[in-house]
């Protein structure tokens, strides 16, 4: 389903918005991520990090994860924002792109940042022949 871009511009806000609550002391890298429900709903996190690194948990996946945790049941995700205050957008990692995939396989991802530049792809572009629930069912 298209977003229109009234709705952009929020889950773009949403995830600007985000990157300032993150909790990122090590990497001091700071990420803000929102998603968009196909109900019209946005869910947004931020990077939590931790002591032990590899525990680090990505903005995407905090979005999606209190999108679950708020009672989403069936969730579907249309359109995830990403930004990051840096030159260049930044894309989300492989362990994201599976989880995105999970609930939004078809789904818009808008990366911005401070410069211009803006990454807009589709999760299938991000993450082809993406191994997902359909998988386990066949
Ligand atoms: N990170 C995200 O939150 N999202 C991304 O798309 C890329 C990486 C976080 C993880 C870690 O807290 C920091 O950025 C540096 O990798």
């Amino acid at each position: 389903m298209p977003v229109f871009p009234a709705q952009l511009d929020q889950l773009k806000a949403a995830a600007r918005q985000a990157s300032q609550q993150a909790y990122a002391p090590y990497s001091k890298f700071k990420v803000g991520a929102a998603i968009l429900t196909r109900t019209g709903k946005i869910y947004a996190g931020c990077n939590v990090e931790n002591a032990s690194y590899g525990l680090c948990n990505c903005a995407e996946r905090t979005a999606i994860f209190n999108a679950v945790a708020a009672g989403e049941k069936k969730l579907k995700i249309e359109c995830v924002a990403i930004y990051t205050p840096t030159t260049e957008p930044t894309a989300p990692c492989g362990a994201c792109r599976q989880v995105i995939n999970e609930f939004g396989p078809k789904a818009r991802i808008v990366s911005t940042c401070r410069g211009r530049s803006v990454l807009d792809a589709t999760l299938d572009q991000l993450l082809p022949n993406a191994f997902g629930p359909g998988n386990l069912s066949k």
